[in-house]
């Protein structure tokens, strides 16, 4: 365990001393790479760690630490790093043919498990990432609807093209979007989350807004948890009103249950959007859902038809991991231990933060665990389950995913990373290699780390 009982050595000093190998890479790096590093996420003060392994919830770095990981390939790898079924069927494939520029049986076996898996799948389309996926599913949408706009929520993310970037972080009301001409932005429609009125008002207002799209379980993964009550609520609106419900269960699907969050609150969109698990760890997406609304992609005689190649769509290497991957989902049994998992380090780190009278407390749903911190409020009841626990804040937007304090964020991670424990700031998810024993080290990892910030005068 990191001691907090050093003040003289600061804790940027200790990771810089603990981590050399990583400082040298990332030196290499920022010669490259804008930020020195390749996703926006993985920027961390003084320097990111180098990763060489990875295996069950542990991964390596090249200093030699041995780390419980909490980013799980970014939430795609709910079996855990390199689970022995999945190494398999990729490393049978790889000496098959990693791209037959053809039709495979792989991609058959592939869309059979998603519609079977996934209530809404009447038809599925793959394609190269998630954010392709929600592309497709908002172009298809105009031309089902004939309308230009849609709605989405702020602080809900559906990846990185042009369409979806209003609203996604804060400032929340800003229209604009560094990059995004104004008249793209301007198809956007971005309302605070939560509220069912307000939704149903702008789509009265606006007969233009032909879709809304939304993270089911909130935004992301869930900073503002939502449940089945609102999903129930938004799909009444949407079919009363005729708009198209789209999921973006990229983070969501084959997590939350084996049909994702549709399954689990019984409410079925129109359209989907996949990937992470999807693909069991490799590059991949998929838009699924109504047969009327997919069949945008045929051609037909008076009908648009919608261009959809993409090199790397049902690539045989993704196929193979990805059937590997929702046959185990199929079970059950992986969703079933990882949000086991993240209700016994959410409720372990409250019994911490109260214990401590800690200003703090850890909330979430199903898999997700998130920290908050100069938290007053009422404790959360110990028999919580997979989403019923207690959401600070009264819910609150911007005290739950406002602004961020990257130095706070920084710190934490630095501390948490002495302490063995790769954690995304103050939040993480779960796989199902995540046991008793590896969640309680976790606990003691941020108890250790707390008084380290404390030190430090970061909390
Ligand atoms: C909910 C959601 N939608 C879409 C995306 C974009 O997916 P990808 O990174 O595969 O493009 C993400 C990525 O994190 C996501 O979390």
């Amino acid at each position: 365990m990191l001691t907090a009982t050093r003040p003289a050595v600061s804790l940027v000093d200790r990771y810089t001393a603990a981590f050399p190998g990583s400082k040298r890479r990332f030196e290499v790096a920022k010669t490259l790479f804008p930020t020195g590093v390749t996703h926006d996420t993985r920027m961390m003060e003084p320097f990111p760690v180098y990763v060489t392994r990875a295996k069950g919830a542990y991964k390596w770095d090249v200093d030699g630490h041995k780390l419980v990981d909490y980013f799980v390939g970014h939430g795609a790898l709910l079996l855990g790093h390199s689970p022995d079924d999945v190494v398999t069927a990729v490393q049978e494939q790889m000496a098959r043919g990693t791209h037959y520029g053809a039709c495979h049986d792989l991609e058959i076996a592939w869309g059979q498990l998603v519609q079977k898996l996934v209530p809404s799948a009447e038809k599925v389309r793959f394609t190269g990432s998630g954010t392709e996926a929600t592309l497709m599913a908002l172009r298809l949408c105009r031309l089902h609807t004939g309308q230009p706009k849609f709605l989405k929520f702020q602080g809900h993310f559906h990846g990185w093209h042009d369409y979806v970037t209003v609203g996604s972080d804060p400032p929340y009301e800003s229209m604009a979007v560094p990059g995004v001409p104004e008249s793209v932005a301007a198809n956007c429609v971005s309302v605070a989350p939560g509220d069912l009125n307000r939704v149903e008002a702008a789509l009265v207002g606006d007969p233009q807004i032909g879709a809304v799209i939304l993270e089911p379980t909130g935004g992301h993964w869930g900073a503002i948890p939502i449940r089945g009550e609102f999903l129930r609520g938004l799909r009444e609106i949407c079919t009363r009103l005729d708009r198209v419900l789209i999921f973006d269960e990229v983070i969501t699907g084959f997590r939350v249950a084996p049909g994702g969050a549709q399954a689990y609150y019984g409410v079925t969109p129109d359209l989907t959007s996949l990937a992470k698990i999807l693909a069991g760890g490799l590059p991949g997406g998929c838009l699924a859902g109504r047969s009327d609304i997919l069949a945008f992609i045929e051609p037909r005689p008076g009908k648009p038809k919608m261009k959809h190649p993409g090199t790397y769509n049902a690539n045989p290497l993704s196929a193979a991991a990805g059937v590997a991957a929702l046959t185990r989902v199929a079970t059950g049994e992986p969703c079933r231990l990882a949000n086991a998992a993240a209700v016994r380090l959410r409720n372990r780190l409250n019994e911490l933060f109260e214990t401590r009278g800690w200003p703090m407390v850890a909330y979430g749903d199903f898999s997700v665990v998130r920290i908050v911190t100069r938290y007053h409020g009422p404790r959360p009841r110990t028999d919580a389950g997979e989403n019923d626990g207690l959401i600070p804040f009264g819910c609150d937007l911007n005290q739950l995913d406002g602004p961020k304090n990257p130095k706070q964020i920084s710190a934490m991670r630095q501390a948490m990373l002495l302490n063995g424990v790769d954690l995304w700031g103050f939040a993480g998810m779960t796989s199902c290699e995540h046991t008793d024993a590896i969640i309680d080290d976790t606990v003691r990892a941020v108890a250790s780390s707390v008084e380290v910030l404390q030190m430090e005068g970061q909390l």
